[in-house]
């Protein structure tokens, strides 16, 4: 077999494969511009943006566990605007493909960011983040929502550029992610970003309290990977759209079982703090299994059962 063909279309947009960084693993794509070239990736995802600068949650804010990771950063971020002035133009020069993820205080705040999004160029989609489990304002209560979801989703499409993408960021931490699913896309989202955090918590037996302030974290790394697994494959069975999963990626294979489970294409994480070039690996390695295996693209390892949406 020749070549693979590992281009992935995310409604009206393509990428040259799909091997994405997860929103706050990678900042905003160019902190490693020493050690690898980001426009290589699929794509980066921006660390959530919001309308304002945020300072995030007092420490401590990171713990790092026997099989994975807890973090309670709260959402700090640079803002909207210094973003675009300080950010965007640097990703645009160097061809990066940029998705914006973005977190809003009240539902209207997106389709807002979004319009202001529109006058600036060198971006291809949004990541809305409805699902952070760090803040008191926003975060899980829409994203738990239907109802609230179909809302944003919708006020977002109003305003989006038809050649950009909209990508919607779905918890775990509910009891059907499927129904949250087809909300997204019955209100003309493109794909889904499948998952955020488990919540979990960690213990100080010295104080006998929660380590983190807010008491609960959001879990990511090694561990999760077979949580997102089932959630990935539930939101397969359940909508039509493009799925790009995330959770717990170490290794090529963990990238080729998200392909069998319905995603059509990969965040990498928690994974890329020890190893920041792991993404760009991932991409080589992809090509070579999917090769190996008789596969001219991603999709072909899909599991059969799911049909070929
Ligand atoms: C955070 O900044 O608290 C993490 C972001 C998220 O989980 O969405």
């Amino acid at each position: 077999m020749k070549g693979v063909d590992l281009s992935v279309q995310l409604g009206p947009v393509t990428f040259a494969n799909p091997i994405f960084t997860a929103s706050g693993t990678w900042g905003y794509g160019l902190d490693f511009v020493d050690l690898v070239d980001p426009a290589a990736l699929g794509a980066v995802v921006t660390k959530t943006l919001t309308a304002v600068p945020r300072r995030g949650n007092p420490q401590p804010r990171v713990r790092e566990l026997r099989h994975g990771l807890l973090n309670s950063i709260g959402l700090e971020n640079v803002g909207l605007q210094a973003f675009l002035r300080e950010k965007l133009p640097a990703l645009r020069e160097r061809g990066v493909r940029t998705i914006l993820s973005l977190a809003a205080r009240e539902s209207g705040e997106f389709a807002t960011m979004v319009a202001e999004l529109t006058r600036h160029e060198g971006w291809q989609g949004v990541e809305l983040n409805l699902s952070c489990p760090n803040v008191a304002e926003g975060g899980l209560d829409f994203g738990r929502d239907p109802f609230r979801i179909r809302e944003i989703v919708d006020s977002v499409r109003q305003v989006l550029p038809a050649d950009r993408a909209l990508l919607v960021k779905l918890t775990p931490n509910v009891t059907s992610i499927a129904d949250l699913a087809v909300a997204a896309q019955d209100a003309g989202a493109h794909a889904i970003s499948c998952i955020n955090t488990v919540v979990g918590l960690e213990v100080d037996l010295e104080t006998r309290r929660p380590v983190f302030p807010r008491a609960f974290a959001g879990y990511s790394g090694p561990a999760i990977l077979p949580i997102a697994l089932a959630k990935v494959w539930e939101v397969a069975r359940a909508v039509d759209l493009p799925i790009v999963g995330i959770g717990g990626i170490s290794s090529v294979e963990d990238v080729l079982r998200f392909l069998v489970v319905g995603a059509g294409a990969v965040q990498v994480g928690t994974a890329l703090f020890a190893r920041p070039t792991l993404a760009h690996d991932l991409v080589k390695e992809l090509e070579e299994s999917l090769i190996t295996r008789g596969c001219a693209s991603p999709m072909q390892m899909r599991c059969e059962e799911l049909g070929r949406s």
